[in-house]
């Protein structure tokens, strides 16, 4: 009687397990069994993959076609890498960082894997059983996003380089038609040998103005073009550095502007960043700042940078006096496309990519609250 119960209460549960796996057979998650293995063999996977990568279960079960087969060779090593840091720091269950997998016609797709880790009696571990989603349309999206905002990025820099090199422009134009006057007004006589000498030296000292300034234009240029380098890996700086190279970018506008600001760095700690990524969440930052200043007529606009150091980390904090950002739009502004301003100048990506930028890229968060007078953006970053 006992063991007739057990049976039928056997045969209940594994009824139960098969509607449970049939749910990955019809839905759009995959479900895989690997071995761990050389080349992570597969013995078991649910029928979606057919759907979402053309490969059928006996592709795996009865062939030598491994996972590692599937993965594409650029992201290969780091899936591996993941794979080696979980099992070393003994989780049993981990996430991917996105990668992609060749399709059996040869397409790619981008997948998010979850994964346990499965072990014996003894503890080893002799498989490993996850869940792979095929994210290919959200990747796609954020890659058109990115370029986007790039190029309205592009734009915004175009309009503070037009800043940086308007004093030192009509310098040069003023230089060129001071002499031009003097040399039409005969201002000196060139056949009085002292004169021609004053001449030659009012010439000579004008001229290199003339070269300094421009100097000072193509070293605008290198700026903003070394501003534009990716890259690729990150680098150990105090948080002061990316504020800095910013402030050399908008500085001249802000000041223009009579935007008085002050520095405040407590912060001793380096940090992991991506320079020139963070200067662009920095610089974002920073001109959302600027045109609330200008847009709401603010007396005596003020910014206040600080940073200092935490249990976890840094903190860097960008206040201003600007009046603060609405409530009603408050829980907004990190949307893509939300922007309060006309479309010519608000693209609304600029706090967007700031957010991934701190958040995905930097494994910080970035948050806003108002103060008293503004609005203050807060960057968190782990060290
Ligand atoms: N310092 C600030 N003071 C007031 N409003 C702000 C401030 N920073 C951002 N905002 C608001 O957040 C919105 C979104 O900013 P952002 O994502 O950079 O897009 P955009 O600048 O293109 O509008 C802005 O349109 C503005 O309404
Ligand atoms: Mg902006």
């Amino acid at each position: 009687m006992i063991y007739r119960n057990l049976e039928e209460k056997l045969k209940e549960k594994s009824a139960e397990q098969d509607v449970l796996l049939s749910l990955f057979d019809r839905g759009a998650t995959v479900i895989f069994k690997w071995n761990n293995d050389e080349t992570w063999s597969v013995p078991y996977v649910s029928e979606s993959a057919e759907r979402l990568f053309g490969y059928k279960s006996s592709d795996f079960v009865n062939s030598t076609i491994g996972y590692i087969d599937l993965i594409h060779k650029e992201d290969l090593q780091r899936v591996h890498n993941e794979v080696d840091a979980a099992i070393k720091e003994g989780r049993d269950y981990f996430e991917h960082e996105p990668y992609r997998l060749h399709t059996k016609k040869g397409a790619t797709k981008w997948v998010h894997d979850s994964t346990v880790t499965v072990r014996n009696a003894e503890g080893e571990i002799t498989h490993f059983l996850g869940t792979i989603v095929d994210i290919t349309v959200v990747k796609e999206k954020d890659k058109q996003l990115l370029q986007q905002y790039k190029l309205a990025q592009m734009g915004e820099m175009i309009s503070m380089i037009a800043h940086q090199w308007r004093q030192p422009l009509n310098t040069i134009s003023i230089t060129a038609s001071n002499l031009n006057f003097d040399i039409m007004l005969n201002k000196y006589d060139l056949s009085h040998k002292e004169e021609a000498q004053k001449f030659k030296e009012c010439l000579c000292e004008n001229l290199s103005n003339i070269e300094a300034y421009t100097q000072t234009l193509s070293k605008t240029i290198d700026d903003f073009r070394n501003f534009y380098k990716s890259d690729k890996k990150s680098m150990l700086l105090n948080t002061s550095e990316p504020v800095e190279k910013a402030l050399s970018i908008i500085k001249v506008s802000l000041i223009n502007n009579g935007v008085k600001i002050r520095q405040v760095y407590k912060s001793t700690r380096k940090v992991n960043l991506f320079d020139s990524e963070m200067m662009h969440v920095i610089l974002n930052i920073l001109k959302n700042a600027e045109d609330n200043f200008i847009d709401k007529k603010i007396q005596n606009p003020k910014i206040d940078i600080l940073s200092y150091d935490t249990l976890y980390g840094v903190v860097l904090k960008i206040s201003d006096n600007g009046g603060g950002i609405p409530k009603s739009i408050i829980n907004r502004i990190f949307e893509p496309y939300f922007s309060s301003k006309d479309n010519k100048v608000g693209t609304g990506l600029g706090l967007y990519m700031s957010k991934i930028i701190v958040e995905e890229h930097h494994g910080g968060t970035l948050h806003v609250i108002n103060n008293k007078d503004g609005a203050c953006f807060s960057i968190e970053l782990p060290a």
